[in-house]
């Protein structure tokens, strides 16, 4: 401990970070060695240099931004039965895993727990968890076929979980058999000097990675070499707050087949140029997405000749990968995005200090943008009342939120 300690100092000391040690001779045995783990895994080269980025105003505007073009599921005419046909024996063949992002916490819904333990108040009172296992099966049925599920948790809810999945039996899949459990990335958060702070618990203040991590996740935990020797090709990304994702879509897997493209993704029509969610662009040539906090309301209110609007194919975070895209995209580090955000940490004397504004830096990458390191993708314009009921708001904001996602579910559901 002690030779280790004095590396942990010499470390500090280089990158100006000591303190991240003035709580530690506080913190018991245990403690004490996950702290001197900790602070000997992050990468003070890569905190520097995101920190030297929240100086930096971002430049927008330098991208060139153009329309994409898209399939519309519904007016493929006898070509829908063609890519169908391709999807679904590759289906059939257990070429494809759905993986769901759950990392997060259900907090904006007031709900203390794995947002994938979230209740939406359906009749049955399955959680959104259950929601997605229920529909997994029933295609599982009717191609006669596994397909593996993998479940995307972080640090901060791994436990809680597995533990949720092992007190439902794991929905009837079986762990470590066809469904596979792994934990996302994170990095420190820092203040406005670029110190790291420190979390209530006497540890460095951690926070998820983003979405984004998730390809670099699936290759380090192993996930994509489980998934190769399944026999996996494909796989179907979705996040846990999307009641109505549909993750086995053959058409969708069919029209990636025949067009050769490595990636495949499903939008739905803005519902308005306001709407907040990204939507499918190019940017300077390649596959992206533009989220809503990005775009200007001049192209977000633009139309083309037929009045339709013309960046209107809506991300709704329903991405199907080749597993070989899995692996290429998990060797490039994507760009961080930075967040302003309050967090309660610990100053150097042990207080807790509970901030009421804005006080570090979250650093978080996007899923989308490993879009632009493929020359191209197909995105696949689908029904937004057969795919996308999100609940990601209280009830209270009106949209996106439990009473919507229940209404579109039972709807789609034929639920009185
Ligand atoms: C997201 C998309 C947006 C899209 C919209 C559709 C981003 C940045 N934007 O917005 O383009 O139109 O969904 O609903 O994603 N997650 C993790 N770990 C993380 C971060 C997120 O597992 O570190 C999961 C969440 O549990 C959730 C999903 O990813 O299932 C979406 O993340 P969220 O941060 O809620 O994105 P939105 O702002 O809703």
């Amino acid at each position: 401990m002690d030779k280790k300690i004095e590396e942990v100092k010499a470390i500090l000391k280089k990158y100006g970070q000591e303190q991240l040690l003035s709580n530690y001779d506080r913190l018991d045995e245990n403690k004490k060695k996950q702290l001197l783990d900790q602070i000997m895994n992050i990468n003070f080269d890569l905190v520097n240099s995101l920190y030297e980025k929240t100086k930096h105003e971002i430049k927008q505007g330098k991208d060139e931004i153009t329309p994409i073009e898209y399939l519309d599921k519904y007016k493929l005419n006898e070509k829908y039965k063609y890519y169908e046909n391709i999807g679904k024996k590759a289906i059939k063949e257990g070429k494809l895993a759905a993986v769901t992002m759950a990392g997060g916490q259900g907090t904006r819904l007031g709900h203390d727990g794995p947002k994938g333990t979230y209740d939406i108040g359906l009749e049955s009172h399955k959680s959104l968890f259950e929601l997605l296992a229920d529909s997994l099966k029933e295609e599982e049925k009717k191609y006669g076929v596994i397909i593996p599920w993998f479940i995307m948790t972080s640090r901060e809810n791994n436990k809680q979980t597995v533990e949720f999945f092992e007190k439902h039996k794991f929905f009837g899949f079986q762990k470590d058999k066809n469904i596979f459990f792994f934990i996302q990335g994170e990095l420190p958060m820092i203040d406005t000097e670029g110190k790291i702070l420190i979390g209530e618990d006497g540890l460095v203040k951690l926070a998820a990675d983003g979405h984004g991590g998730i390809y670099e996740s699936l290759v380090k935990s192993k996930m994509t070499e489980k998934m190769r020797q399944l026999g996996v090709e494909w796989v179907f990304i979705a996040g846990v707050d999307n009641c109505l994702a549909k993750m086995v879509d053959p058409v969708l897997m069919g029209i990636a087949i025949d067009k050769g493209v490595t990636v495949a993704c499903k939008s739905v029509v803005k519902a308005s140029p306001k709407e907040k969610v990204g939507v499918f662009c190019k940017r300077n040539g390649r596959p992206n997405v533009i989220e809503y906090t990005e775009i200007t309301d001049e192209m977000a209110e633009a139309r083309d000749e037929n009045g339709e609007l013309l960046y209107g194919e809506s991300h709704i975070l329903c991405n199907l990968f080749s597993v070989e895209a899995i692996e290429r995209m998990g060797a490039n580090p994507l760009p961080y995005h930075i967040a302003y955000k309050k967090a309660k940490y610990l100053d150097k004397d042990g207080n807790l200090v509970e901030p009421e504004s804005p006080n570090a830096y979250k650093f978080e990458a996007f899923l989308f943008d490993a879009f632009g390191e493929v020359d191209d993708m197909a995105v696949l314009r689908v029904k937004r009342e057969e795919e996308f009921a999100p609940v990601k708001n209280a009830d209270s904001a009106g949209v996106d939120c439990p009473r919507t996602a229940r209404e579109l579910y039972k709807k789609f559901h034929k639920i009185d």
